[in-house]
């Protein structure tokens, strides 16, 4: 988490800082700074807690100069106040460092070279730039040697940006598991850790490895690895569509990207198949997941609700097993692997560290993965050995949508490719351009259901403190899904529970007014589910029913259109997504950007 930018050599330095800082501002947003410099020992140092909006309004006048760095905070040491916000001063006022990750051994180093040293804040990150300069101070080396050597005493994960103010001309980067880019402008380069902070100045971006360190200057850079080999590395340009970036005229980001859902459905469909309706997958991961006998999908929150949306019919459709797991239970508690796993790592940002630390591990054992990712690029794309990209534009709002719905089409798209291959008869016979085109359509259909979904939370959220979604099969998984966004956006306690489970305990929890919302999408399953839904209407509780036509009755809420049965999962999440949102709005919350939480999850 944490947002870094960095400018040397353009006069317009704050404002790029700014801007880039607004666009990493998902990544965390407790507090901001920058530092900006004009010249030897002449700059300003400016932090505040809260949003960059907050930065800026104390920034008041301009302030000018031609290189500095930035920072937005995901607070993991030390509270969100000024004293830990980023940048953050050495003792002595030389050194200036921004940094996103966890310093593992912090006080280990404190006790052994920093015992004389006042720190101003709680972060480990001071424990950083101290070392730099105890480093320099003590042993008498340059800025470069002690940056190098303090790389080489830290453990854990960290994307720095370091700062000497006595030289305005160099920024000293360096980064381990935490994501950052070089951005090359035209006679001025830039740091940051997402290229979307940069694509309003260039497209033309190079990568950081772990453990290198680059040397960066107005017209020059140098690559190195902590041990001081030099490293030649080409450019890549950025496919980043600026005008993706902007909210239009929706009030936030998340109710774009639920829009924006039947696009990113039929992208997908022009992405990976062809004009006769077949799937167009790399023929090397198709023989990577047909060598194996179990396909093992690593996830975290919503991405791992689509991996279990997607599990039945993953395997309905090949016939190969599908374990879905927890990534970051997996990375410490490897099972018994089958004989010949295939891993997918299923990942709207591609940079979750839960997710990384499992497959530095599947790496390691020279196992073959898959990783399925909303951007090219990020880190878990480059070290998987292959990659499916999601093609969903950015996704911004903290709370995924768009990203669910693209990970559960290519998901089947993969699927299909497959089962055709092993001309399993289910993938033989589905005309998956066609059910995915309905499904888009029926996205639509939904989002224009927005008014009725409007008052529908109104009525069942306005005073509650907690709720719980209920459903069977797919429909269970969808529960989850739908109980995360709820409690992640709007603080109401919520739980997706299958709906048989309810009452093997957690019934007790249902009072008068509780609100519990049934999804039903399964013809076969839909009178368990309603007599689920009667036990709980017995007991109080304040019942909503979302179910398909084809499951409907006359007295049901939310009635949503048919679609084939294995892609339900596709259409029964869209009014829950709609109902997290209106409660958020309705409480006054900021939907986009929720308390506590960050778009990318970089620390373990
Ligand atoms: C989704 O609404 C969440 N904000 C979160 O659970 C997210 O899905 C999770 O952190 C995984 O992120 P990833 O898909 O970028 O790996
Ligand atoms: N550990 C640093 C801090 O707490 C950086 C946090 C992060 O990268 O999320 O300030």
């Amino acid at each position: 988490m944490c947002g870094i930018v960095g400018v040397v050599g353009n006069k317009n330095t704050t404002d790029i800082l700014l801007q880039g800082l607004e666009k990493l501002e998902y990544r965390g947003y407790d507090s901001a700074g920058i530092y900006v410099t004009s010249g030897v020992n002449r700059f300003k140092l400016i932090k505040a807690v809260g949003r960059i909006s907050d930065l800026r309004a104390k920034i008041g006048i301009d302030i000018s100069g031609s290189a500095g760095i930035g920072h937005t905070r995901w607070a993991t040491h030390g509270k969100p106040t000024v004293d830990n916000a980023h940048p953050h001063l050495s003792q002595s006022g030389r050194f200036v460092l921004v940094h996103n990750g966890v310093i593992e051994n912090f006080v280990a180093l404190r006790e052994k070279y920093l015992a004389d040293v006042k720190l101003a804040g709680e972060t480990d990150t001071e424990i950083a730039v101290n070392l730099i300069a105890k480093l320099v101070e003590r042993d008498n080396l340059s800025t470069q040697e002690a940056f190098q050597k303090a790389l080489s005493l830290i453990s854990g994960s960290f994307a720095f940006a370091l700062m000497d103010t006595t030289d305005m001309g160099t920024i000293y980067v360096a980064k381990r598991k935490s994501p950052l880019l070089i951005g090359l402008g035209e006679d001025y380069n830039m740091v940051c850790s997402d290229a979307m902070a940069m694509i309003r100045e260039t497209n033309q971006f190079l990568e950081i490895h772990d453990d290198e360190m680059v040397i960066l200057r107005k017209d020059e850079l140098k690559i190195l690895t902590i041990t001081g080999a030099e490293v030649v590395r080409k450019p890549f340009t950025a496919e980043l569509d600026l005008s993706d970036i902007g909210k239009g005229t929706f009030p936030f980001y998340m109710l774009k990207e639920i829009n924006d859902q039947p696009t990113v459905i039929r992208t997908l469909l022009q992405k990976y198949t062809n004009g006769t309706g077949e799937m167009m997958i790399d023929e090397a991961i198709l023989a990577d997941i047909l060598a194996s006998d179990q396909l093992y999908v690593v996830a975290a929150g919503t991405s791992e609700n689509a991996g279990w949306a997607s599990k039945q019919t993953f395997e309905q459709l090949t016939g190969i097993p599908v374990s879905v797991h927890t990534a970051s239970e997996f990375a410490y508690n490897f099972p018994i692997l089958s004989k010949k796993p295939f891993f997918i790592y299923l990942t709207q940002s591609g940079e979750t560290a839960d997710l990384r630390q499992v497959l530095v591990e599947t790496n390691r054992l020279g196992l073959n993965a898959l990783t399925i990712t909303n951007v090219p690029g990020s880190t878990l794309s480059r070290e998987a050995a292959h990659t499916l990209l999601l093609h969903a534009g950015p996704e911004i709002a903290v709370a995924s949508t768009k990203a669910y719905t693209a990970q559960v089409a290519m998901m089947l798209i993969l699927a299909k490719a497959i089962g055709v291959k092993l001309s399993n008869p289910q993938a033989v016979t589905l005309d998956l351009v066609r059910e995915l085109g309905i499904a888009a359509t029926a996205i639509a259909a939904i989002v224009d259901m927005k008014e009725v979904i409007d008052d529908l939370t109104y009525q069942y959220t306005e005073d509650t403190r907690n709720c719980f979604y209920i459903g069977r099969g797919s429909d269970y998984h969808v529960a989850k899904e739908a109980s995360l966004k709820m409690k992640e956006i709007s603080y109401i306690q919520c739980e997706g529970f299958a709906a048989g489970e309810l009452k093997h305990g957690t019934i007790a929890l249902i009072e008068e007014g509780t609100p519990v919302i049934a999804l039903i999408s399964d013809l076969r399953l839909a009178p368990h589910t309603r007599g689920n839904l009667m036990e709980v209407y017995s007991r109080g509780a304040n019942t909503l029913v979302i179910a398909t036509e084809a499951c409907a009755i006359d007295e049901d809420e939310i009635v949503i259109p048919n679609v084939h049965p294995l892609l339900t999962p596709l259409v029964t999440v869209i009014p829950t997504q709609l109902l997290a949102y209106y409660a958020s709005l309705h409480r006054g919350l900021d939907v986009d950007k929720p308390r506590n939480l960050a778009k990318s999850v970089t620390v373990e």
